[in-house]
Order: C-alpha cells, then sequence, then structure tokens
C-alpha cells in the first residue's frame, strides 16, 4: 500500500487526477471504476479542466460505478448517475452508453447486481477503481460486517451511513435505506486502486486502513492486501499516521 500524502484537499485531488491521467493517457481504452461522494468532487474537476485543455481524451474510456441506491431514478438529483453525470461524464468527450452505474430502478436485486457483475466482466475488469472511505472504514456501501462480500449485491445502509448521508436529503427520512454496491472482490479484482481521503474526521479510520488488521469489520482494511493500491491522502486525514 502506498501513502501520498498531500497538503490539502486541493493537492489530493491534483494528485489522484494524476495518476487517472496517467492511466487514460497509457491506456485510452481503459475501464475507470468511479466512486460518488465529496471526496472525488475536486479530482474529477480536475479531469475536466484537462480535458477541456486538450490533454485527456475520453473518448475510449468505459466507466463502472460502484454503487447506486436502491429506488432512485437517474434523474433523481441525489441518485449516484445524476452525480456523476452532473460531476463528470456531461463536462467530457467519455460515451454515455459506456458509463455504466448500478440500476437503482431495478426492483430486482438479484437482477440489478447481477447485471452489474455482467457488465463488470464484459467490458474485461476494472484497470483503475477509484474510492472514497467512509468513516466506519466502508468502500463502496460495503459496511462493517463479519464476512466481505464478493460480488454485486443490495445492502441495508447503516444509521452512520444514513447519517452521514443525510446531509444531501431533505431529513434523513428521505435517504434511501438500501443501496446496490459492487462487493469486495469486485473491487480487490481492480488492476490498480486509487483511495482519495480528505479531512481530520477521516484520520482515525485511515489509520485503522493502513495499520490496523485485516478485519471485514474495517472494509477498507483488506486493501493491504492488493498488489497496486495508492492512498492519497490530505495532510488532516493522514495526520495519525506512523
Ligand atoms: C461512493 C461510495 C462511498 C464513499 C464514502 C466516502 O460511491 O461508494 O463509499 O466513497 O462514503 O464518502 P465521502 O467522500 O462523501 O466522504
Amino acid at each position: 500500500m502506498k501513502v501520498v500524502k498531500t497538503k490539502d484537499y486541493d493537492d489530493m485531488s491534483r494528485k489522484a487526477a494524476n495518476l487517472i491521467a496517467a492511466q487514460v493517457t497509457m491506456k485510452p481504452d481503459c475501464v475507470l471504476g468511479l466512486a460518488t461522494g465529496s471526496s472525488p468532487i475536486g479530482t474529477y474537476k480536475d479531469l475536466i479542466a484537462r480535458y477541456n485543455n486538450g490533454d485527456l481524451d475520453f473518448s475510449k474510456v468505459t466507466s463502472v460505478n460502484l454503487d447506486e441506491y436502491k429506488g432512485l431514478d437517474g434523474s433523481h438529483d441525489q441518485s449516484y448517475r445524476y452525480f456523476m453525470n452532473h460531476n463528470l461524464f456531461d463536462h467530457v468527450n467519455i460515451r454515455k452508453e459506456c458509463t455504466f452505474v448500478p440500476d437503482g430502478t431495478e426492483p430486482d436485486a438479484d437482477k440489478a447486481c447481477g447485471a452489474h457483475d455482467a457488465i463488470i466482466e464484459k467490458v474485461g475488469g476494472i484497470d483503475l477503481q477509484l474510492l472514497g472511505l467512509g468513516h466506519n472504514g466502508h468502500i463502496g456501501f460495503n459496511e462493517p460486517t463479519d464476512h466481505f462480500p464478493t460480488g454485486t449485491h443490495c445492502v441495508d445502509l447503516t444509521e452512520s451511513t444514513i447519517e452521514a448521508n443525510k446531509r444531501f436529503f431533505a431529513s434523513a427520512d428521505d435517504v434511501p435505506k438500501q443501496a446496490y454496491t459492487m462487493g469486495i472482490q469486485n473491487i480487490m479484482l481492480a488492476r490498480k486502486i486509487v483511495v482519495v481521503v480528505s479531512g481530520a474526521d477521516k484520520a482515525d479510520i485511515l489509520k485503522k486502513v493502513v495499520e490496523g488488521p485485516v478485519t471485514p469489520q474495517v472494509p477498507a482494511s483488506i486493501l493491504q492486501l492488493h498488489p497496486d493500491v495508492t492512498i492519497v491522502a490530505d495532510a488532516a486525514a493522514a495526520a495519525k499516521l506512523d
């Protein structure tokens, strides 16, 4: 596990964008695994700026997203499809038909999750997976539990995740209670993983992820076992690392 310590959020975003830009430049038809949330927004902004400068071409890129709320349509402004369109896809030349987010409108969880796994397989797996880190150590919506889930599956969101996400909804009651998420195996099979972590409120969990035991109680700790993980953390998030 490599840890790149950066000054602040903008510096973290620029350095994470460097890694993604290198991936797209070296393999223009690569498959990017993408995340939502506040951590990668700056990275996406940076990638858009590089596209606008003529330095990056997304025309051959395919993307697969980690997760989606069950029950939300892509036109809902809190859906992860909407987030991706708004924060990245609408601003670069990626072909929309090559961007895949789990289908939150599919009520049959097995069908929705099986379809997402089939897409990942069909596109040949993920070249670079971008991740954020939840306060409880979750990646995607793989919450702390007693095992590491494998493929895409339906999860009941924990109270702490509902609490963290309620800022995006009118109230905690409006936050969907379930989501479809890639599993730990989907993530671990990515050839390269980049994790963006920002803020003092992530310092304790980042220390557990990097220096603690590998345990499903801290889902991201399994990344210690992946051969190519780069954690790009700002100074506040990295403050407690040895
Ligand atoms: C988002 C996702 C989540 C977030 C995590 C951190 O697609 O899968 O695991 O990456 O909750 O969220 P932020 O970046 O908002 O702190």
